[in-house]
């Protein structure tokens, strides 16, 4: 099954690194131009040497009035990839207000900005569009410390589906991915891909093709979603998992 974007226009936040960066090759590779927003200068200007098609933006999306501002002059946008995210694990009895308004501020607010800027474009122009959000696992599921991410993972999956009701009718469609742990610097910072990791190896234990994802592994079914071969689907939370989550042992 090929899928192409020519004639089309993504916006990816996170494109600097990881999961957003694949993800922006790939889109151009298909044809697609992008708009790669991220808050790294030089992580955006080794994408933008990569492909001709990527119009990097630097912008910390947690920032909600100069987003707001950055993406009056992107211009029309047809499919958008709500990437960027952070994972700053702590327990219950050590967070601050300020450490939870910074996970909320990224992970869940600036879809709620950038996701209804971009959709109300789309429903000026009359086309439609299609909008992924990058979930997690940990958006059905919970594990001591990632209290606060977990919750902001639930909150961008209600996201998900409350947007495919309200932008539905105008042909939006709006899904999310919910991978397990990803081999990125996310995973590498909280040393899951590490081999002495106890939590990690118990979580390959228990997953029924014993491996952790790659960016590929994600970046497919964001594409498959993002394309008119899932023109009937919205609404859904797609698990990259593996099988973990079907695994009672
Ligand atoms: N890796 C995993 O195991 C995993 C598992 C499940 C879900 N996810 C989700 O997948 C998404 C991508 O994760 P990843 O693993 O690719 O992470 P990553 O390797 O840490 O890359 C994240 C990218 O997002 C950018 N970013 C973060 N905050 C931003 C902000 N406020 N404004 C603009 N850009 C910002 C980062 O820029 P800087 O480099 O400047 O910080 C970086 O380029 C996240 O939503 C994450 O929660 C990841």
């Amino acid at each position: 099954m090929e899928i192409v974007f020519h004639g089309k226009r993504a916006l990816v936040t996170g494109a600097g690194k990881g999961i957003g960066r694949a993800l922006t090759l790939k889109l151009a590779e298909c044809g697609a131009e992008v708009v790669a927003v991220s808050r790294t200068q030089s992580d955006l200007e080794s994408l933008k040497k990569e492909s001709p098609k990527i119009q990097p933006l630097c912008l910390d999306i947690s920032n909600w009035d100069l987003t707001k501002n950055a993406l009056k002059s992107v211009g029309p946008i047809d499919l958008l990839v709500n990437n960027a995210g952070i994972m700053e694990p702590k327990e219950y009895g050590t967070y601050t207000e300020q450490d939870f308004d910074k996970t909320f501020d990224i992970n869940v607010k600036a879809i709620v900005n950038i996701g209804q800027m971009i959709a109300n474009d789309m429903k000026t122009r009359g086309k439609g569009g299609a909008i992924v959000n990058v979930s997690s696992a940990l958006g059905f599921t919970v594990a001591p410390s990632y209290g606060v991410y977990c919750a902001s993972k639930g909150a961008v999956d209600q996201l998900t589906r409350s947007m495919a009701v309200e932008f539905g009718p105008c042909n939006i469609r709006v899904n999310s991915v919910n991978p397990t742990v990803v081999r990125t610097r996310m995973a590498e910072k909280e040393g899951l891909l590490d081999k002495n990791n106890e939590f990690a190896q118990n979580m390959i234990k228990r997953t029924p093709l014993k491996r952790f994802a790659d960016t590929e592994d994600v970046i497919n079914p964001v594409l498959f979603l993002l394309s008119d071969k899932a023109a009937m689907i919205t609404g859904i939370t797609v698990p990259i998992d593996g099988g973990l989550a079907i695994n009672y042992v």
